[in-house]
This record gives structure tokens, C-alpha cells and sequence, in this order.
């Protein structure tokens, strides 16, 4: 697997120029703001979607002024999805640090999303690049459905696996399509190229979701457990959901039982979690996700080869790979 550190490489002078557009987008003259600015610029994450948009334009016609722009939006949009998304868990650690809503509370949170939201539409609004407006906000509608519809999911605890990949889709595929899609829009008019990278994008967006999922159950560095967060957020993953579709109607009861009003208890948690790690369903998520992978990987080869096919490649491969 190559690296995130060396897929940033060959463009290490356009990775700073982002840096640089979005340190500026987020600048505000209200001192709290400000503060928490600070905080998120300095919890920064592992910055893969503006790579995948500078890759994209660079596929085409090459990375330009409205590049810069399209990534700067997409990793603030993201950043704001993952601001509201932890109010929404109700989780307190993100990017490895306390997240927004434990040190500042949720109403700050879900006005700090909104305000990274609005930045980044700005930024896209006032240069006029509507192609990249378009492709983004069907991803924020898409993202917002997903969100709803897991929630949902997680009331009812009737998810089988064709509503799983609905909801993954929506929540985290669509981004990811936006960022191949106004990468390319960037830099090329071909409606139909631009189509095929939101395609590309839209597999790779699966397969990378799947691996956050499975990620859940493997062992932590600091633990050595897995951390089971998902199933005490009460959201249930294709690995148990494979779990489900093999047990007896008995055996769904208590599964279904632990999630709903056992999703705190540390013994029954880790219990089921066990459950899942017997069942095979790793192994069936794993393969689920290879062929998501497989399908990007095949669409993206349809066009001429290339250094940069072969990073967006690279990126591809690395977001099954990763550790985190
Ligand atoms: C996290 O995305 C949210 C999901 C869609 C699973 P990333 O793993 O890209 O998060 P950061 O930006 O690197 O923190
Ligand atoms: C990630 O969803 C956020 C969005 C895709 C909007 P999750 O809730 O599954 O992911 P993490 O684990 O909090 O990043
Ligand atoms: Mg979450
Ligand atoms: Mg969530």
C-alpha cells in the first residue's frame, strides 16, 4: 500500500496552496468563532477529499484557481458533517481530540457546522462556480438523507442489507463522488467524464464507509479491544447485520435486545461483538467491500493511464488499507 504521506507528495506544493485557501475561508471577527476555528484547524484530518479533488482536476486538464476552490469547500463541508454528525452520536472524541460538542456544547456545534457550511458555499458562490455548487449540494442533500435514515434505522432496528448500503451511500458515498466529479468539473466539460468520476467516486465512497465499519471491530492500539462504539450508538454495521441474517429467530432476539436496551453494557457489548467476529462476518464485510473497490477501480481504468490515474488509483487502494 502507498502511503497517504506519499500520495500528498507529487503535489505537495498544490496541498499547501489548499491549506492555504482554507485557512483563510474559516477566519472570522467573532472571538469565539475564532477560538474554535483554531481548534479545528488544528485537529486537522487525514485531508483525503481535497487530495482525491486536486488528482481529479489533474486527470483532465489540469488543477486551477476553481480546484482550490472545490476542495476547499468539499473539506469544509466534510468538516461540518462530522461537527453535526458528532452531536448527532452524541460522541466525545474526534480527530483523536475532544470533539466540539464536549468542549463547547451541542448548540455551539450545530451553529459551528452551519457556519462551516455557509463558508464553503460562499467561497464556491462568490466565484460563480455553479457546476461545483450543483455537484456538492446534491451530496449535502444526499448526506443529510443518510443521516436521517440511519437514525431512523436505529429506532426501528429493522435495517437488513440493501437499506445498510442505501444509508451508506447517502451519508458517505455522495461525498466522496462529489469530490471525483468537482474535481474533474474543475478542469473539464465533458458531462459524461464528469458523470463517470461521481460513479467512480460513489464505489470508492462505499468501500471506504465499509472500512470505517469494520475498522469498529478491530483491536485499538491504546485497548486492545475493539472499541463497539457503533453498536452503543446503536448503529448496526454489515458485519452484524450478516451476524442477523444467519441467526435463529431466538438468536435475533437477544442480538436485537443488547443493541436496543443493553448498548451500554460493557459485558453484553463486548459479547455480541464476539458473536459477530465467530459469525464470519468480518470476512463477508471485507469481501463486500473489495468488490465496491474493484468496481471503482475497473470504471477509473477506462481512462488512459497515466501518473495521476494511477495516484487516484493509489488513493483507492489506501482507503481499504488504512489504519484510521
Ligand atoms: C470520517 O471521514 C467520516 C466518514 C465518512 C467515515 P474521514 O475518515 O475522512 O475523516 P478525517 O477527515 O480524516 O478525520
Ligand atoms: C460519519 O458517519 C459522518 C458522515 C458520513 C456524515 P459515522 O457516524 O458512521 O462515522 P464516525 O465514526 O462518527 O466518523
Ligand atoms: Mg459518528
Ligand atoms: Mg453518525
Amino acid at each position: 500500500m502507498t502511503s497517504l504521506k506519499d500520495l500528498k507528495k507529487p503535489l505537495s506544493k498544490e496541498i499547501k496552496e489548499f491549506q492555504q485557501v482554507f485557512r483563510q475561508s474559516v477566519k472570522s471577527s467573532v472571538p469565539l468563532l475564532d477560538v474554535i476555528m483554531q481548534y479545528v484547524l488544528k485537529a486537522k484530518g487525514k485531508q483525503i477529499r481535497p487530495l482525491i479533488v486536486l488528482y481529479s482536476a489533474a486527470l483532465f486538464n489540469g488543477i486551477n484557481e476553481s480546484t482550490y476552490r472545490a476542495a476547499t469547500l468539499i473539506e469544509l463541508l466534510h468538516t461540518a458533517t462530522l461537527v453535526h454528525d458528532d452531536v448527532v452520536d452524541d460522541s466525545n472524541r474526534r480527530r483523536g481530540r475532544f470533539s466540539i460538542n464536549t468542549l463547547w456544547k451541542n448548540k455551539i456545534a450545530v451553529l459551528v457546522g452551519d457556519y462551516l457550511l455557509s463558508r464553503g458555499m460562499l467561497i464556491a458562490l462568490q466565484a460563480k462556480d455553479y457546476n461545483t455548487l450543483e455537484i456538492v449540494s446534491e451530496a449535502v442533500k444526499e448526506m443529510s438523507e443518510g443521516e436521517l435514515l440511519q437514525i431512523e434505522k436505529a429506532r426501528k432496528l429493522d435495517i437488513d442489507e440493501s437499506i445498510y448500503y442505501d444509508i451508506i451511500r447517502k451519508k458517505t458515498a455522495s461525498l466522496m463522488a462529489s469530490c471525483f466529479a468537482a474535481g474533474a468539473s474543475s478542469s473539464c466539460n465533458n458531462q459524461e467524464d464528469i458523470k463517470k468520476m461521481w460513479t467512480i467516486g460513489e464505489y470508492a465512497g462505499m468501500a471506504f464507509q465499509i472500512k470505517d465499519d469494520l475498522l469498529d471491530f478491530e483491536k485499538s492500539n491504546i485497548t486492545g479491544k475493539p472499541s463497539g462504539i457503533d453498536i452503543k450508538e446503536k448503529k448496526m454495521t454489515l458485519p452484524l447485520i450478516y451476524l442477523l441474517n444467519k441467526s435463529s429467530i431466538l438468536e435475533k432476539r437477544k442480538i436485537i435486545n443488547i443493541v436496543k436496551r443493553h448498548n451500554t453494557n460493557k459485558e453484553k457489548v463486548n459479547w455480541l461483538i464476539s458473536e459477530v467476529l465467530n459469525s464470519g462476518g468480518i470476512l463477508y464485510a471485507s469481501e463486500k467491500m473489495s468488490e465496491f473497490k474493484a468496481s471503482s477501480l475497473g470504471l477509473l481504468r477506462e481512462f488512459p493511464a497515466s501518473t495521476y490515474r494511477t495516484a487516484l488509483e493509489q488513493i483507492i487502494e489506501f482507503t481499504i488499507d488504512r489504519k484510521k
